[in-house]
């Protein structure tokens, strides 16, 4: 049986992996911008549009360089109004476990997927901490939030790991028809009286039960505790891997996990992040992304890349060097990373510059429309993903490009939808819609057991 081939896309917002500089480029802070984004995406017959969240605007030795991932309006603030002008197409929102509350998310979530009857979804993260900000000797993300430091990695994922399991209690606090027309019926609504080492919460929620049960849950973590989060509580699990093995690897290892967690092996759709450049054909194609790449890496971007990522100060290393030797055992610095770059550098003879392109620039799948529809059809038909979630480096442009080109061509292929067959996010991804915890206990009520 050929498998369904599930498509998100992600609006990227500012930063080094659009080339917001092309003349093309749609303005961030135009809300027809955030439209057109998702109607194409519906005209599309995607599975959902995507933002992510970044928290900062970039810093390094106390310069502003530009936000990490957003630069736009917020998320809890776009999903309803994008709700209000499309009808189908699913709502999804990047939000931090580690700087919210679960009762006050539970509300936002909840309401959203009721504005937009059954369309939303949360990219569960624990937020990165900006490394350039060690300088000061604490963290950027967690100044915003009034705390002195970010919190350690593993103790992000344990207030993860309670943040979900709470936020699912508070969303089965309501009896599916605790609602009863107008009139709510008490007796169908339940406190969660959770205690345990990071929240404690009453409830129940004072919004009534989602219309999916539970809005979709996104999870994106690579690390070992990432993944098993993901394994226990994802719908839809993201990944960065561009490698066909790599991305097989890591296929086998969420299944692995899912067994362990006691799910089915088809419970979570896997999507790899991708982005595609496309146009009727080849040459066009590769032109268009040699184009964009110009644009993106810029020697300012490199250079604060270079130090974002190993914690070192490249602001005034020479480009076309090699890399020079900057000792990786300083304070804050990777030195792990720093010596592979040193190693390549010296090996191959790199300067910084390439090293920089190498290691920084994740390069787009380029070509005709049926070369993309076979790598899709390929990672999906050889146990790499479900699908992808794109990552369009110019909107409106590569967006459109897709829809236009490369989605009739998985559709003559019979590997795309030509219409929705449902109306809910998780009618579209094909997972399934959680019972509620009172559904048994209600029923044996109603039997009188
Ligand atoms: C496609 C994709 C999108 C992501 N979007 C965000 C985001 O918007 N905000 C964020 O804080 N982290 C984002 N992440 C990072 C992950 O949540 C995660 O922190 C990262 O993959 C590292 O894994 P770890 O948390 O297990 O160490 C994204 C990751 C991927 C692969």
């Amino acid at each position: 049986m050929t498998r369904h081939i599930h498509i998100g896309v992600f609006f990227q917002g500012v930063g080094h992996t659009i080339a917001w500089r092309h003349p093309d480029h749609a303005p961030h802070d135009a809300f027809e911008t955030y439209v057109r984004f998702a109607q194409t995406a519906e005209r599309g017959l995607l599975d959902f549009i995507f933002f992510g969240e970044g928290l900062v605007v970039r810093e390094h030795q106390g310069k502003f360089f530009g936000p990490i991932v957003n630069g736009r309006p917020d998320t809890i603030a776009l999903l309803p109004a994008l709700a209000a002008v499309t009808e189908r197409i699913g709502l999804a929102a990047t939000i931090s476990s580690t700087y919210n509350q679960p009762y006050e998310l539970a509300r936002q979530l909840a309401s959203i997927d009721h504005v937009s009857a059954g369309r939303a979804a949360w990219n569960v993260v624990t937020s990165f901490s900006n490394s350039a900000a060690r300088d000061s000797g604490g963290d950027q993300v967690a100044y915003n939030f009034s705390k002195e430091k970010h919190l350690e990695h593993a103790t992000r994922y344990d207030r993860a790991r309670e943040f979900v399991a709470l936020i699912r209690q508070l969303w089965d606090s309501w009896e599916e028809d605790a609602l009863d027309g107008g009139r709510v019926n008490a007796a169908k609504i339940h406190a969660v009286d959770h205690a345990a080492a990071w929240f404690a919460v009453h409830g129940p929620l004072d919004v009534p039960r989602p219309p999916q049960g539970h809005p979709v849950i996104i999870q994106a973590g690579q690390s070992d505790d990432g993944r098993d989060l993901a394994a226990r509580i994802a719908d839809v699990i993201f990944s960065p891997f561009r490698d066909l093995e790599e991305s097989r690897a890591h296929y086998a290892d969420i299944q692995a996990r899912l067994l362990r967690y006691g799910r089915p092996s088809d419970a979570v759709r896997v999507l790899p992040g991708l982005a595609v450049v496309t146009a009727p054909t080849e040459r066009e194609a590769h032109d268009k992304a040699e184009a964009y790449r110009r644009l993106m890496l810029t020697d300012v971007v490199r250079r604060y890349l270079l130090g974002e990522q190993s914690g070192a100060d490249f602001a005034d290393v020479d480009l076309d060097g090699l890399l020079p030797d900057i000792d990786p055992s300083q304070p804050g610095v990777n030195g792990p990373l720093l010596t592979r770059w040193q190693e390549l550098s010296r090996e191959r003879g790199l300067s910084v510059r390439q090293i920089a392109d190498t290691i920084l620039s994740r390069p787009p799948v380029v070509g005709t429309p049926a070369q993309i529809a076979d790598h899709f059809e390929h990672w999906v038909d050889t146990g790499a993903s479900d699908g992808f979630l794109l990552t369009p480096t110019v909107f409106p442009n590569d967006l459109d490009d897709f829809v236009d080109l490369v989605v009739p061509e998985l559709q003559a292929r019979g590997r795309f939808r030509s219409a929705y067959d449902g109306t809910t996010l998780r009618d579209h991804l094909r997972v399934a819609r959680p019972a509620g915890r009172w559904a048994r206990s209600s029923a044996s009520v109603a039997a009188g057991t």
